[in-house]
């Protein structure tokens, strides 16, 4: 049972991915395979809407996308996580939902799986954000569980996140339920 969990920030190290990598350890202790993958310096453009991936499970656009696609595809779970940017995810992790969303979608490929959003902001947008990432999961058919908040936690300069206690702890709770769920669904498989 594996978990990838990708982080959408073009900041290495920065908040997001620290959040990410705390949700990955609350996974880990149930004993789940996890990855942590971050964006941060790939070449993943936006969607062209050539439609090429409607006729072959592929993509026309030459970058960094693919082989991630294949990464979440093979996962039970995935999480997206993205700083707020502007009140909403990154233009990166919106331009590798488009692509993953739209070559997998009609394959059904993400049907059934886990996963979840986690959003990092320094003061506001975060709601939204939160919205906007459960958007993807919902329409590709995963299942999403809950916490006892929403999956935010602020902060702004490197490192900052890890001071906000109750955002750690809805991730956790999330990431505990994530486990639980995965669980379930595989063993009943
Ligand atoms: C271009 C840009 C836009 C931002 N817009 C917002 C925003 O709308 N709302 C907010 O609360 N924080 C905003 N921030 C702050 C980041 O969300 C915050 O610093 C976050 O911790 C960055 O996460 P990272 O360390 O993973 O990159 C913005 C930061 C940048 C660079």
């Amino acid at each position: 049972m594996k978990v990838v969990g990708v982080v959408g920030s073009p900041r290495k190290n920065g908040n997001t991915e620290l959040l990410t990598s705390y949700a990955l350890q609350a996974l880990a202790e149930e004993g789940l395979t996890t990855e942590l993958v971050t964006l941060a310096g790939l070449n993943i453009q936006p969607c062209t809407a050539c439609m090429e991936c409607l006729k072959e499970e592929r993509c026309s656009i030459e970058d960094d996308l693919f082989p991630l696609y294949e990464k979440i595809k093979a996962a039970d779970a995935v999480l997206l996580a993205s700083p707020v940017y502007y009140g909403s995810a990154t233009a990166l992790l919106k331009a590798f939902m488009e692509r993953t969303g739209y070559i997998g979608g009609r394959r059904k490929v993400f049907a059934g799986k886990v996963g979840g959003p986690l959003v990092v902001a320094r003061r506001a947008g975060q709601n939204f954000t939160v919205a906007q990432l459960t958007y993807w999961f919902q329409i590709l058919g995963f299942f999403v569980p809950g916490s006892t908040y929403w999956n935010v936690a602020f902060g702004r300069e490197k490192g900052e996140v890890m001071d906000d206690e109750e955002g750690l702890r809805t991730v956790w709770t999330f990431s505990k339920n994530v486990a639980l769920l995965v669980k379930k669904l595989r063993t009943s498989d």
